[in-house]
């Protein structure tokens, strides 16, 4: 039994502990990352379990487990951790944390293009190894008179292109439908690939878009050319983007995300024309408050009885 009557929440991953105290106020907490015997523990509590805080893996096989779920509010934007037909079938709300992340993760994106057109990680290698007494470090790749390509235009996407405007850089972009915006539409993106020099992907993974970025694309992108992901590792076939860079079929990659975090491959992590990061797009202390409050809110407001603040596409609402 619960302590309380508060609602009973599982964590299926960790918590920080600016965020644990107002989540401990308002629910009784579980920690699925806890449990030794994490089969027993889901028996135990299982049953009692109303709602679920996804920055773990929630697939089928877990919420078959919580027969009386309500809702799994999602840490982050990108809910492809969240098996949502699963969800939906059982008339189960989603929600998600749009929004609160947009600008930082459209901030981090230009860093991250920057880093790795102008090699600035490799400069501050080449410094710190003693290199500069030696010789000037080689000139780089230029932002200047880049063609820009962004696959996916959706919230952060604009943001995105809004800061490559005040660049002077001219930007296309690929995604589903076309947009009213100033920018150039594709609807075949190894056409958009060929006329870009750069390429940002900042689209959802979903099925449809699994290995989406895939040879052909990155032989389209050409020679000269610089991938940045921003988005989810298996957006791209990480195999088909080692080839190209180890082969000069791309110039350079900036990636934050990776197919199978927290593991990167080797065969990336050896090469010198990669700019690699560790997921931190959105990861700085001012974001993640307003992620975390925004899951808790939308907790608050669905135990209130006010419905889902921010629920995802596939969980229409108000339900018909
Ligand atoms: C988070 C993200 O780092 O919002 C997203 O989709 O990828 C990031 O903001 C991630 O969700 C934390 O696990």
């Amino acid at each position: 039994m619960s302590e309380t009557n508060k609602p009973e929440i599982l964590l299926t991953g960790g918590i920080p502990s600016f965020a644990a105290g107002d989540f401990e106020s308002r629910f009784s907490l579980h920690r699925l990352g806890e449990a030794t015997d994490e089969e027993g523990f889901l028996k135990e509590i299982g049953p009692r379990i109303r709602g679920v805080v996804a920055n773990g893996k929630v697939d089928a096989g877990l919420i078959a487990r919580l027969p009386a779920l309500e809702i799994v509010a999602n840490f982050g934007v990108g809910y492809d951790r969240v098996d949502v037909a699963a969800a939906a079938a059982r008339n189960i709300v989603v929600t998600n944390t749009p929004d609160v992340l947009t600008e930082e993760v459209a901030d981090f994106t230009l860093g991250l293009m920057l880093a790795t057109v102008r090699r600035i990680p490799q400069a501050d290698r080449y410094l710190r190894a003693g290199r500069w007494l030696e010789g000037a470090f080689p000139l780089s790749a230029s932002l200047r008179g880049r063609k820009i390509g962004i696959v996916g235009l959706g919230r952060i996407g604009k943001a995105i292109a809004k800061r490559c405007a005040a660049f002077d850089l001219e930007i296309a972009y690929y995604g589903r439908r076309r947009q009213d915006v100033p920018y150039r539409y594709y609807s075949s993106l190894t056409e958009m690939a060929r006329d870009s020099d750069i390429l940002i992907v900042i689209l959802p993974a979903s099925d449809e878009t699994l290995g989406l970025i895939d040879a052909e694309v990155l032989t389209a992108l050409g020679p000269q050319g610089i991938l940045v992901n921003v988005a989810r590792g298996t957006v791209v076939d990480q195999p088909a983007l080692v080839a190209a860079l180890q082969e000069g079929r791309i110039l350079a990659a900036g990636l934050d995300v990776f197919a199978e975090e927290p593991h990167v491959p080797q065969e990336l992590v050896a090469l010198d024309n990669v700019v690699l990061t560790p997921h931190v797009g959105s990861a700085t202390l001012h974001t993640r408050q307003g992620m975390w409050r925004l899951v808790l809110d939308n907790l608050d407001s669905w135990f209130r009885g006010q419905g889902p603040l921010t629920p995802v596409a596939e969980t229409p609402w108000p339900r018909r």
